[in-house]
């Protein structure tokens, strides 16, 4: 790590071979090759789904660290699990009714710095999320419901600029927040694989 690196280039910098990787994900393949089925679509969202209200549920919290370290936008960054169950809803799956026996579970996700390393993953998320949005609608028409993927709408690449200046301005330890980045990104391969 290059000290004088700014923070949210250091962790694009050392996240980015994760990504790859979770991108080589079956599932994320056929998305981009447009031969994705709607089984495999619902597939996905119920893992995701596990995946964000567990990790946004830790990430609540710190609401008022986030909040007077001056991210007073905290609450509305954090309703991906909300989406993704608007997008199960309208499938007419009950969230209730899933059967959800999967659980995750964090080792380094025990400090504030840590818990920004988890947000700056599921924030990155939408950057794919404007990607994926115009493939599935290639794919699958307007057929499937696609909230989650949406995400800020045409606010997202706004909020995107706003989080990573955020980064680069917010005292945390670096180590700890690269921490909780990297094992966010490797928990979500794990857990999308299983
Ligand atoms: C097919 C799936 C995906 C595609 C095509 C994709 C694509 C992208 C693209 C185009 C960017 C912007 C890169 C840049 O500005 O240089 C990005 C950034 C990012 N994505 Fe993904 N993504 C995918 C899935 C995911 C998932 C599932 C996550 C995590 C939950 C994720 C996390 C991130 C993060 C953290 C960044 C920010 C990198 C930075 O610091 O600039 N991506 N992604």
């Amino acid at each position: 790590m290059k000290n004088n690196d700014l923070l949210k280039k250091h962790l694009k910098n050392i996240t980015y071979p994760l990504h790859e990787w979770l991108e080589e994900f079956y599932l994320f393949e056929k998305i981009k090759k447009n031969n994705l089925s709607e089984e495999e679509y619902i597939f996905l969202l119920k893992k995701l789904y596990i995946f964000f209200n567990i990790t946004e549920s830790i990430i609540k919290k710190h609401k008022n660290e986030f909040e007077k370290n001056k991210l007073e936008d905290i609450e509305q960054r954090l309703q991906k699990t909300k989406w993704l169950v608007e997008d199960l809803n309208y499938l007419n799956l009950d969230i209730d009714n899933l059967n959800i026996k999967e659980s995750i579970e964090f080792k380094t996700l025990n400090s504030f710095s840590s818990i920004v390393g988890a947000l700056y993953v599921l924030e990155g998320s939408t950057m794919g999320g404007m990607q994926i949005v115009k493939m599935i609608e290639r794919n699958f028409g307007n057929n499937l419901p696609n909230r989650y993927y949406q995400s800020y709408k045409q606010d997202t690449m706004n909020k995107w600029l706003s989080f990573s200046k955020w980064l680069d301005e917010v005292k945390l330890d670096k180590y700890e927040v690269t921490l909780g980045a990297t094992e966010t990104f490797i928990i979500l391969k794990k857990h999308i694989e299983s």
